[in-house]
């Protein structure tokens, strides 16, 4: 019976099978395999879980499927992911460094297996084996902190605090190169007095500091990027401070986890009556301190822009072609090819527009949006 009547039932199945897909949208098409892996520093910062997001985002919309792994803030462990996708058999590498010295020798590995290596955000340093380098301005960053802070200061003698990000991030010394380039004339001038690094104050006559005399400074501040870091530096540094430092204040913070950490120590303090605190990466919950008035301003570094550059420079590489730089970037042994992307400004006046309007985030992860 069912094999006199076998070609009716297939024509039967075929016609219920395409019914089936059309109910269901188009057929899934198989996601590609991208011959391309990506390590990324830690799941442990806002930061890091958005550029996993924005990637699979991107890749999901070009039909991609790769590999993210994290390195959870070890080297070690980011030695070992880059090994595993060498295994794997992958041609390119979006890899940013938990340490930018240490992660040269996984660079390298990476180099000798034929794999084209890119440094996604932070620097690789001191390796030849790096072949491009994808990132924001990040001298504007700090530049856009500096700009900030002198727009907000009047008169002479305002209070300066410093706080840098780890001295292991390539990143905190552009970050912190930007700031002094916009602060040390005002420094030097005597708009704004330092108040916590006796190296800071000890160079304030200086324009362009050696990367030696910032390592010297960024030791005295740095928050290692670790929020509890920051609290207890921003702490320590208020209780070493008299009333006299404090009233109105300005500080440079290096990224929106440890401002929010360092803002919530200065609100707590009863002789700092009035601070503007920088930041970086729009992270939701600064959006939101912004919105509330208990951090100044952010640097929206859009993380769809940085995957979109990563992506591109490594299907270039798996067409046989190079990327596109406007610029280089020396990791002490080479110039690493760049193409850095813009940054914004965000306070409260534009948070509106930059954020949501941009659509970059929506209105409804926020209360009481401007
Ligand atoms: C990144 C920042 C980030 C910081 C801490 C830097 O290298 O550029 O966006 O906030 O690391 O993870």
């Amino acid at each position: 019976m069912f094999r006199k009547n076998l070609p009716l039932a297939l024509v039967t199945l075929v016609i219920v099978f395409s019914m089936l897909l059309s109910a269901c949208g188009k057929p899934a098409e198989e996601a590609k395999a991208l011959s391309v892996g990506i390590v990324l520093p830690t799941k442990d910062e806002p930061r890091w879980i958005q550029d996993e997001t924005r990637f699979r985002d991107a890749l999901q919309a070009a039909g991609y499927e790769v590999e993210i792994l994290f390195s959870q803030g070890s080297s070690a462990k980011e030695k070992e992911n880059v090994e595993a996708l060498i295994t794997k058999g992958v041609k390119v590498l979006i890899i940013c460094p938990q340490d930018g010295t240490a992660a040269a020798a996984a660079a390298e590995a990476a180099n000798k297996a034929g794999v084209k290596v890119i440094s996604y955000d932070r620097l690789i340093r001191d390796t030849a084996a790096v072949d491009y380098y994808v990132t924001f301005d990040s001298v504007a960053v700090g530049e856009a902190w500096g700009q900030y802070l002198i727009e907000k200061a009047s008169g002479t003698g305002n209070n300066l605090f410093l706080y840098a990000g780890a001295a292991s991030d390539n990143n905190a010394f552009l970050f912190f190169e930007g700031a002094w380039n916009k602060l040390q004339p005002k420094i030097a001038d005597g708009t704004f007095v330092i108040k916590n690094s006796s190296e800071a104050i000890a160079l304030k006559d200086k324009a362009t500091l050696t990367r030696d005399e910032m390592a010297k400074i960024i030791g005295q501040v740095t928050t290692n990027w670790d929020f509890n870091t920051a609290k207890g530096l921003a702490e320590a540094n208020l209780t070493v401070a008299t009333a006299a430092d404090k009233g109105t204040v300005f500080i440079v913070a290096p990224n929106d986890g440890t401002a929010r950490a360092i803002a919530d120590a200065f609100a707590a303090d009863k002789d700092v009556t009035q601070f503007y605190i920088t930041g970086q990466d729009a992270e939701k919950a600064s959006v939101q301190y912004i919105i509330d008035g208990k951090q100044s301003m952010t640097v929206l570094k859009d993380v769809r822009t940085l995957v979109a550059d990563a992506i591109t420079a490594a299907v270039a590489y798996l067409e046989g072609s190079t990327p596109d730089k406007t610029t280089t970037y020396n990791n002490g042994v080479i110039d690493v090819p760049a193409k850095p992307s813009a940054i914004v400004t965000v306070t409260k006046d534009n948070v509106k527009a930059a954020i949501v309007d941009s659509g970059y985030y929506p209105a409804s992860d926020f209360t009481n949006l401007p």
